[in-house]
């Protein structure tokens, strides 16, 4: 057995943290031997249902979870932090536009920005899942300034299990024989959901589908809209189904990718394929030792381009909102 790992997870009180806490004391994202403290920030207002989540966790019995603390206090929770978890964010209330939600999150991740910064190893793996998770990871990595920046990456990988099951369901196929999906983008309706690149059974899935139309139509707008479709049912947004995509992220980071696969995240634009910089977009990554790179030389078609071009500009408007926000 490794030494313990400290695992941050905001938000703990949370839907999505309900589920995401099982699986990490499990061992099903850093392994079975690989134990971990764990440690839960949330609000003030949330002490208590998160101490009835601690309960649960201790009933779990489960050998490789440590030490639990929950608290409201971002320096006790960032502590020596080797991966975070940020799910905590304030939620978007009926009548409030985007822009105030982006103005009461942006906020937020300042805070916990200085706080990885003070408090967290320079080695941390952070995960940004409250929305809006692309703009919150790059303030957060704003106010992180001596951790790396390729540290901080953004959940779109509910967006790539999403696409990944529609294709399968398309084609009839178990959904693990679906490969290669991407999502470029924000983690919202502007992202570009591309099966261009993707793989079934080592057969092109374009080719397969046969049908340019339903790929470039219904496949993109159901998995855009996908979520408000979960929030229309459940009255809730996603939770098991985020919690689960936040699991396959991290897992992915620490233990690599498949050969031949690559997977999506949010990651700081390094200039590829003509994205600005500065600016966390989704990429088709592939991962080793903890390092991801981004895939080079995929082609870009016109049609790719016009759906880039909306999602980039999106995420331009919130880094300016966002920065006059901060730095008004
Ligand atoms: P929830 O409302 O059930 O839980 C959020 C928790 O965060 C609450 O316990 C709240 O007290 C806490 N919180 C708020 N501000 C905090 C702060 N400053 N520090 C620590 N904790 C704080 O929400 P749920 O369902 O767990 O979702 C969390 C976030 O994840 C939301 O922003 C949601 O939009 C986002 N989300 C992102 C997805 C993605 O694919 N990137 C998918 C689904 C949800």
């Amino acid at each position: 057995m490794s030494e313990p790992i400290n695992v941050v997870v905001t938000g703990a009180a949370g839907q999505i943290a309900y589920s995401l806490l099982y699986q990490l004391a499990s061992g099903s994202v850093f392994g079975q031997n690989q134990p971990i403290n764990l440690r839960l920030l949330d609000l003030p207002f949330a002490m208590e249902p998160l101490q009835g989540v601690v309960m649960e966790l201790e009933d779990l019995a489960l050998p490789i979870l440590r030490e639990v603390i929950p608290t409201s206090d971002p320096e006790i929770a960032f502590k020596d932090a080797s991966a975070a978890f940020l799910v905590g964010a304030m939620p978007r209330k009926e009548g409030m536009e985007r822009k105030d939600l982006l103005s009461a999150n942006v906020k937020i991740f300042k805070v916990q920005g200085e706080a990885l910064d003070k408090f967290a190893r320079k080695d941390v793996k952070v995960l940004v899942v409250g929305n809006p998770a692309n703009t919150n990871a790059l303030i957060c990595s704003h106010y992180a300034p001596s951790i790396p920046k390729e540290n901080f990456t953004a959940m779109t990988r509910l967006d790539q299990n999403r696409a990944q099951a529609v294709l399968a369901s398309r084609l009839g196929v178990q959904v693990d024989k679906v490969k290669n999906v991407i999502i470029w983008g924000n983690h919202s309706s502007t992202q570009y959901p591309d099966a261009s690149h993707a793989i079934v059974n080592d057969q092109s899935v374009p080719i397969a589908v046969n049908d340019d139309a339903w790929l470039n139509g219904v496949f993109v707008e159901t998995i855009q809209k996908r979520g408000a479709a979960v929030i229309a049912a459940r009255k809730n947004s996603s939770a098991m189904s985020a919690a689960n995509a936040a699991a396959d992220h991290m897992r992915d980071w620490f233990n690599g990718t498949k050969p031949g696969q690559f997977i999506s995240m949010g990651v700081v634009s390094d200039g590829s394929y003509g994205i600005p910089k500065d600016i966390v977009f989704s990429f088709p990554v592939t991962i080793k030792d903890k390092t991801y790179t981004i895939v080079q030389g995929l082609e870009i078609n016109d049609f790719a381009k016009t759906k880039l071009a909306i999602t980039v500009k999106e995420l331009e408007d919130e880094r300016t909102e966002a920065h006059s926000v901060l730095m008004p």
